[in-house]
């Protein structure tokens, strides 16, 4: 059966020759990965978007990452999302409107200078309030960098959905002194007047796959293998990271497994499909997945079957558009001053 869609998605690929570019997530199965012209990160994959003259741009990823391509690419240009399930549950912990009203009470509570950060993992709407807010947009390869852009311009920043990213970031600046949590729908969360005394405040989100690693994960692998390392994703809990050997976005996750030494032993703290890919691309490596029996397996990422790939392309043979994603002209605008920001830092 993976032989004859195989070879339908080639034959697809072959008549649609440079019409067609496929950008694929670390994150993709590998059915999809295998067919993808470049893997890569979210910042990775923003930019290949943003450089790419294809007409169609075919996203393996999820329904933010479209959004984002969609915003930065050529309006004549057109971003088709295989699945239009693929929603990351993180990006849908902060709704603009929700981040609107907050917003409000933040900025009455204080007279000093908030500017607000939104991670990648949001939708366009959010996006576009930052850039409106005089904020920006930061991928987990450079949330440090926009937090430096935003405590330059301001004198706090407001960083979301997650705050396990806000809470490593400001770690990593030396900022742990200065971080404060806030829920503003839970009545046992502090409430705006106390949150605006720190300088970091973070928004209550969090990826349900990397939240459920814990220390004891990284313990056990310590006790199983001679000798391992331990590399994480950003998104997991502070003490995690704290218990691991190397931090970053799955790029450097990437990178640190293709620098290791032949034999040497590495176990990798983020999404599932990553980790396999590793041990295929660098036999030589050892490569275990921190998680153990656990699966952390992205139910969103996983929503990009290569049956709907094959459909997609098909679709584009016979002269269709299918699953195109399409930012709302107003927000496009200013969603794409926030990314832009991001892309010059
Ligand atoms: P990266 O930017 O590190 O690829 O992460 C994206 C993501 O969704 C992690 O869960
Ligand atoms: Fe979203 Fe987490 Fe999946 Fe990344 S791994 S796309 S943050 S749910």
């Amino acid at each position: 059966e993976e032989d004859e869609r195989t070879e339908r998605i080639e034959a697809a690929l072959e008549t649609l020759g440079d019409d067609v570019v496929i950008l694929g997530h670390n994150y993709q199965r590998r059915e999809i990965v295998e067919h993808a012209d470049f893997v890569g990160d979210s910042y990775q994959l923003s930019k290949e978007a943003a450089d790419a003259d294809a007409e169609y741009v075919i996203f393996g990823g999820v329904t933010f990452m479209a959004e984002s391509a969609d915003i930065i690419t050529d309006p004549d240009q057109r971003v088709i999302l295989p699945s239009m399930e693929a929603s990351c549950p993180m990006a849908g912990m902060a709704e603009a409107l929700q981040v609107d009203a907050a917003w409000a009470e933040l900025t009455a509570a204080t007279d000093a200078d908030i500017v607000p950060v939104t991670y990648m993992n949001s939708y366009a709407d959010l996006k576009a309030f930052c850039a409106e807010q005089g904020g920006l947009v930061c991928t987990s390869s450079n949330a440090h960098d926009a937090f430096e852009y935003a405590l330059d311009e301001g004198d706090k920043v407001l960083f979301l959905p997650d705050k396990h990213l806000g809470e490593n970031t400001a770690h990593r600046l030396g900022l742990e002194d200065e971080i404060a949590e806030w829920d503003p729908w839970d009545a046992a969360s502090a409430d705006a007047g106390e949150v605006v005394e720190s300088d970091v405040i973070l928004w209550d989100g969090y990826c349900q796959v990397h939240e459920r690693f814990r220390t004891s994960h990284v313990e056990q692998v310590r006790d199983e293998h001679d000798d391992v390392s331990v590399v994480v994703h950003p998104e997991c809990r502070r003490e995690v990271v704290e218990a691991a050997d190397v931090v970053g976005s799955t790029a450097t996750i990437c990178e640190t497994v293709a620098n290791a030494d032949p034999g040497d032993t590495w176990a990798i703290g983020t999404e599932i499909h990553l980790a396999q890919h590793l041990q295929r691309w660098h036999p030589e490596v050892n490569v275990v997945p921190l998680c153990g029996d656990a699966c952390m397996d992205c139910n969103a990422m996983r929503q990009i079957d290569p049956n709907y790939l094959t459909w997609v392309l098909e679709e584009l043979v016979a002269g269709r558009e299918p699953n195109v994603v399409e930012v709302a002209p107003e927000e496009k605008e200013l969603a794409r001053v926030a990314l832009d920001r991001m892309l010059e830092i």
